[in-house]
């Protein structure tokens, strides 16, 4: 790739930064452009990454020149103005997850971005670490046979803090929309979306009215299931299971953004195992970045690899879930 690409960046925040970090590992990346609720703030990021253009309201971003993407780093409730901000003004757009609050944001999101024939995708990091993609390729391929259950976790201990957008429900705040999303995600590469009748979930609740633990079951047909537990009221192992009749595949610690899978087949009562590796610089965030550049490259409007159907596919099964356990926003 010989072009240089600019991004913009909105919202000032944790994951704005790791990404920014990660941008300056790609040759064709330049952060262009930096957008805050306070001009201070945008300064100082701007500052701290050599960033040419700095705003203190989103709506600036748009009016800048030669910006040829923008990163929303927002909180979650926010995603759906900042997204639909740039599309309607045609700026290709890659959105944090969740890609909205529910479903029917999502649609909007996805239905403007078709009639303005522009970019868009949500961030789903995972789905470009080369151990989360080996870890699919194996359970497809039958290395360990016919793939019955897919388990895991994800869960760390957050003292109540209300000022918290993890906390604070009109920021969506929560620990399935924050972090179950990826035991979601997990189940629904493996095995598809689970039928709304099929999903069986319970969650307990904060003082703030949000889930500070959730649990979810997804059955599918010829007894399959999925598993997953999402919680930020306590340190869990953060582990991944994918289990087949002749094997298992493990996705270690953390296992959304992991370095080693233990492979085990199945031999009589006993099992061999194997270990495979696959390091990676930086946070990580750079492999998505680096994806939808050469999306943008070849002229695609969304990712092959997290295409927006299966984003859909995700606020429906997030929201069917908040369903069942009588989270509304
Ligand atoms: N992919 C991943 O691994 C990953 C990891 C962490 C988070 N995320 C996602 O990224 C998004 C942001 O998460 P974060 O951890 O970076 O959050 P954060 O540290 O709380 O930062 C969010 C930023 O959004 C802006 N913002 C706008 N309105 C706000 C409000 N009312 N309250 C608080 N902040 C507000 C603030 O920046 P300005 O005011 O300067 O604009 C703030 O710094 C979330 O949707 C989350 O799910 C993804």
């Amino acid at each position: 790739m010989e072009r240089v690409y600019n991004w913009g960046i909105l919202g000032m925040g944790k994951i704005a930064r790791k990404f920014a970090d990660d941008l300056r590992l790609l040759p064709n990346a330049r952060l262009h452009a930096v957008a805050s609720a306070s001009l201070e703030r945008a300064q100082d990021f701007a500052a701290a990454y050599d960033v040419p253009h700095a705003y203190g309201t989103y709506e600036e971003i748009v009016e800048c020149p030669d910006l040829d993407i923008v990163y929303v780093a927002t909180p979650h409730a926010l995603h759906f103005t900042c997204a639909m901000l740039c599309l309607s003004c045609r700026i290709p757009v890659l959105c944090e997850k969740p890609f909205a609050m529910n479903a029917h944001e999502a649609r909007k999101m996805i239905e403007l971005a078709h009639n303005n024939q522009v970019f868009l995708m949500e961030a789903l990091w995972t789905c470009f670490m080369p151990s989360f993609q080996r870890a699919l390729e194996l359970a497809e391929s039958g290395a360990i046979g016919t793939v019955h259950t897919v388990k895991s976790d994800f869960g760390f201990k957050l003292p109540l803090d209300p000022n918290s957008r993890l906390f604070n429900k009109t920021l969506g705040g929560g620990a399935l929309l924050d972090i179950g999303i990826y035991p979601v995600m997990l189940a629904m590469r493996v095995f598809g979306k689970p039928d709304a009748l099929h999903i069986q979930a319970a969650a307990t609740f904060t003082e703030t009215e949000v889930d500070d633990t959730c649990v979810f079951t997804f059955q599918y047909p010829e007894k399959r299931i999925a598993l997953g537990h999402a919680t930020v009221a306590a340190n869990t192992p953060v582990e991944a299971w994918i289990l087949g009749t002749e094997g298992s595949i493990y996705l270690h610690p953390r296992w959304h953004h992991t370095a080693q899978l233990t492979i085990a087949q199945y031999q009589d009562r006993a099992e061999e195992t194997r270990e495979e590796y696959f390091p990676y610089a930086g946070w990580g965030y750079h492999l998505e970045a680096q994806h939808v550049m050469e999306c943008l490259e070849k002229g695609l409007q969304e990712s092959p690899t997290v295409p927006l159907q299966f984003t859909l596919a995700l606020a429906e099964t997030l929201d069917a879930i908040r369903e069942k356990v009588g989270l509304a926003y």
